[in-house]
């Protein structure tokens, strides 16, 4: 059975990376987070003062950062390393989400991410999420999925989720954050957030986890 590419793209707080890792643990294939990498990047411009319009700067930056994962199918847990340093912790801290969008946008950014991308995915076997994964990255993955979900919905499971960590927000802040980010992610000049023509729509609202992976399982084995 062929090994495929499967691209895992859509709106944040879907269940995007959650659904991702169970599948590729399941089927025994690599799990590529591109958010993380992202957001590795914006740690490393803000730990280092690299600034937004200096191209320059930005190439040197560019030039000396190497990003990889360490994925465990068993814990399901994915750990990202920034030049050799885990920073899995540190990158889903409010400070870097606060400001990896503006380095997303950055088109020299973007290029030298996705020549990372093409270079995790050549094994093939892999399971990539993120925003432009079937448009733009693997426009040829045979299997891509497009996750959704109402955003009031997202906004209840990202409080309780906050909830359970200790932390208390109102709801309306969190659902406002959401749609600023869909509408960020869908605007943005470079690569914004498409649902491919070819992907198959996977509305998260009314299921459960375990019912989101066995439909991208299923999926998955059909292309096989
Ligand atoms: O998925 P996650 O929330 O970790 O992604 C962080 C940010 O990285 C997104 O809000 C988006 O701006 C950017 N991103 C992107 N392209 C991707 C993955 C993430 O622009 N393929």
């Amino acid at each position: 059975s062929p090994t495929l590419i499967i691209a895992v793209d859509g709106y944040s707080s879907c269940g995007k990376s959650t659904t991702a890792k169970q599948v590729a643990a399941r089927l025994g294939y690599a799990y590529i987070d591109t958010g993380a990498m992202y957001r590795a990047v914006t740690l490393f411009f803000l730990r280092n003062g690299v600034e937004l319009d200096d191209a320059d700067g930005i190439r040197r930056a560019l030039d000396s950062i190497s990003i990889s994962f360490r994925f465990d199918p068993v814990t399901g847990r994915n750990e990202t390393y920034l030049n050799g340093d885990p920073v899995e912790g540190e990158i889903r801290m409010l400070y870097v989400a606060n400001a990896v969008s503006k380095v997303s946008a950055l088109p020299q950014v973007r290029q030298s991410m996705v020549t990372l991308q093409h270079q995790m995915g050549k094994k093939r076997g892999i399971v990539m999420d993120g925003r432009d994964i079937g448009t733009h990255v693997f426009p040829d993955a045979e299997l891509k999925v497009f996750m959704t979900a109402d955003p009031l919905i997202r906004a209840e499971r990202r409080q309780a989720e906050l909830l359970a960590k200790g932390t208390i927000v109102g709801l309306n802040e969190i659902l406002e954050n959401i749609k600023k980010r869909d509408h960020d992610d869908t605007t943005r000049a470079v690569s914004p957030l498409r649902r491919a023509h070819d992907s198959i729509l996977l509305d998260t609202s009314y299921r459960t986890v375990d019912e989101q992976i066995e439909w991208v399982i299923q999926a998955a084995r059909e292309r096989m």
